[in-house]
């Protein structure tokens, strides 16, 4: 049996190091050996043009995970150039360079282009309307990346690891600094703990090497289940064993440069039917998380 190699962009980054995480564990398991390449802007900048033609010319891979992304919410709105470059222009410098292999790639998107004002979960087929230059470069990205009919763009939200920076790593480490917290209520979504978001990957992969199962087009991921930013804070308190006192405040008392979406609860049965995926609960992912920090 040949081995499958596979390629991932942004290994650096949450989604990206819980892969190689996966994978230094020995539980990348797709049915085949498998072969993966980490890399991040370091040895693989994808603003890189010809570069990362080149390398992507050199070794032949069956599929790519591109975890790079410019993802400074805020920050993006005075680098709108550059968070297009990355979220958008570089995903079309990829495709470019893998349409004469078939290459799988496998794009990794936001909630955030999203307007936030649905009160049902957001399915795949609802209306885009991002509300931020970061929400606008996710979107432009997730349209070139399907105009190639290899791809499939995985919407997620609220996502948090152990590895990087991320707000359930913030709250535990203010929980164990402070008396008292205000945290947001108005907001609401889901966690999604990177590990699961990783696993649901190789899953996918592992179906579409042994069951002829990739279909192409765009899903949602998350955990299951609902909470407020203040909900999520409030468990990551009580699992950090903490006295803090976590208020609910409005997001008027909170104003940050990027007003953010209300509700982002994306809806999962498309994921779940097709790829046959068990989703952890948020509050089983956090206990999970919990072990790792
Ligand atoms: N974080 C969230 O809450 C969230 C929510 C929904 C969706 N997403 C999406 O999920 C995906 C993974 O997110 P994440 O949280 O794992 O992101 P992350 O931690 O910010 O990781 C992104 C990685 O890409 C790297 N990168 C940036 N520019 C690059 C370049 N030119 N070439 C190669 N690598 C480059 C970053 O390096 P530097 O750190 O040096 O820039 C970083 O290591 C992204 O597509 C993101 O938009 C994230």
């Amino acid at each position: 049996m040949s081995t499958l190699n596979i390629l991932v962009t942004g290994a650096n980054g949450q989604l990206g190091s819980e892969l190689k995480y996966i994978y230094n564990s020995g539980n990348f398991k797709t049915g085949t050996s498998v072969n993966v390449v980490f890399t991040d802007i370091d040895t693989l900048d994808i603003t890189n043009t010809i570069f990362l033609k080149k390398f992507l010319q050199d070794h032949s891979f069956d599929y790519i995970i591109n975890c790079a992304a410019y993802t400074q919410v805020d920050k993006a709105e005075t680098d709108s150039e550059n968070a297009f470059i990355i979220n958008s222009k570089c995903v079309k410098s990829i495709i470019d360079s893998i349409k004469a292999y078939n290459t799988r790639f496998i794009h990794i998107s936001t909630d955030y282009v999203f307007d936030g004002e649905n009160y049902i979960p957001y399915t795949e087929e609802n209306q885009t309307n991002p509300q931020s230059v970061y929400g606008k470069s996710k979107e432009e990205g997730e349209k070139i990346a399907l105009t190639y009919n290899n791809t499939i763009v995985i919407r997620t939200s609220w996502l948090y690891s152990s590895f990087g920076n991320n707000f359930a790593k913030t709250i535990h480490k203010y929980c164990k600094e402070k008396n008292e917290l205000n945290v947001v209520f108005d907001q609401v979504g889901t966690p999604t703990y990177a590990r699961d978001l990783a696993n649901a990957i190789i899953q996918i992969i592992d179906q579409s090497v042994n069951h002829k199962n990739f279909v192409p087009g765009i899903y949602h991921y998350s955990n299951e289940g609902v909470c407020s930013w203040y909900d999520f804070a409030r468990a990551i308190a009580i699992k950090s064993y903490s006295n803090c006192k976590i208020n609910p405040i409005e997001s008027k008392d909170y104003p940050t440069p990027v007003k953010r979406p209300f509700y982002s609860v994306l809806n999962k049965s498309k994921i779940k039917s097709i790829y046959n995926l068990n989703i952890p609960h948020w509050e089983d992912s956090l206990n999970e998380f919990f072990k790792c920090i």
